[in-house]
């Protein structure tokens, strides 16, 4: 195996086309159903062994927090821990996706870390220990480490990937992301969540079959559900009021994770991306964050 001095690893947003969520467990966490996939558009961390006794984050974006909290150093100290080894590591991040956006930006960079370490390091740790290490840094992290097209189930543990013939239909499909000039803070929208669970839980098993189904014949917009839509709505009212517009005017179009990014499916009603671009920026105002990608 070739062991590197340097590595660069594509950091990939991820968005839900299905979030489904139950209830609360004993332990606090939801228990929830999502259908997760990778996006094309993502963050770029770059990681080094560093000849030091601390890790050292840089980040592209001043506004990122690069202490001991951020997710990358949080997966720097697991991950050293695991190993019983004293080794130091530098990131640098690129940082394009938007913090508090339900993309999985910082999972995403945590398991981006775990992986680069892993391979800097001639992999000392198999893939099931990354994945519990993983699981440790986050709800949303272990989806990561294949990126795959995948059924997530339990609080965010349980990765079950779909079958080739649906991800080969799945990958290349256009989707354009867009962010109003807010954040919503994941653990609030749970919190809020429960405060009405008995509108907001879906308790009944999501029929994935039908689903899948739904996949295989082309026809998206079968999945878009989220569970958190109305709840993060209520307080956030710009995003209903715009997810109404598009919907009205035929686009395929739902919110990501707890928000507050919302994605638009342009090609599965044939809307076209800049009609769609003209009513977000319309509704949200010129300076709104605005990707046009595809899943990978
Ligand atoms: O796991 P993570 O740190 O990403 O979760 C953020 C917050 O969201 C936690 O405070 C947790 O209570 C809540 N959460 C939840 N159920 C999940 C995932 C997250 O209640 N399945």
């Amino acid at each position: 195996m070739q062991v590197f001095d340097e590595i660069t690893i594509h950091s990939p947003a991820k968005v839900n086309l299905m979030l489904s969520v139950h209830g609360r467990r004993p332990d606090g966490f939801h228990e929830l159903t999502s259908l997760m996939v990778a996006l094309k558009f993502g963050d770029t961390l770059t990681v080094r062994i560093r000849n030091a006794n601390e890790d050292v984050l840089r980040c592209s974006d001043p506004a990122v927090p690069s202490g001991a909290e951020n997710l990358v150093l949080r997966a720097a100290s697991a991950f050293r821990e695991r190993l019983e080894r004293s080794v130091y590591f530098e990131f640098h991040l690129e940082k394009r996706i938007p913090m508090g956006a339900g993309l999985g930006g910082g999972s995403g960079n945590a398991v981006a870390a775990l992986k680069g370490m892993n391979q800097l390091l001639g992999e000392p740790l198999n893939k099931e220990t990354l994945h519990e290490l993983a699981a440790k840094l986050g709800s949303d992290c272990p989806f990561f480490i294949d990126a795959k097209p995948a059924w997530i189930c339990g609080r965010g543990e349980r990765i079950e990937p779909l079958n080739a013939s649906l991800c080969e239909q799945l990958q290349g499909v256009p989707l354009m992301l867009f962010k109003p000039n807010f954040a919503v803070n994941t653990a609030w929208a749970f919190q809020h969540l429960a405060a009405n669970a008995s509108e907001n839980y879906r308790p009944e098993p999501v029929d994935t079959k039908g689903l899948e189904d739904s996949i295989q014949a082309g026809v998206l917009d079968n999945l878009l559900y989220n569970s958190f839509e109305a709840t993060v709505g209520k307080k956030y009212v710009a995003l209903p009021t715009l997810l109404d517009q598009l919907r009205n005017a035929g686009v395929a179009c739902m919110m990501s994770g707890s928000g507050s990014s919302c994605f638009a499916l342009p090609e599965s009603r044939s809307v076209a991306p800049k009609q769609i671009k003209e009513i977000v920026v319309d509704g949200w105002g010129e300076e709104v964050f605005w990707v046009e990608t595809s899943i990978c």
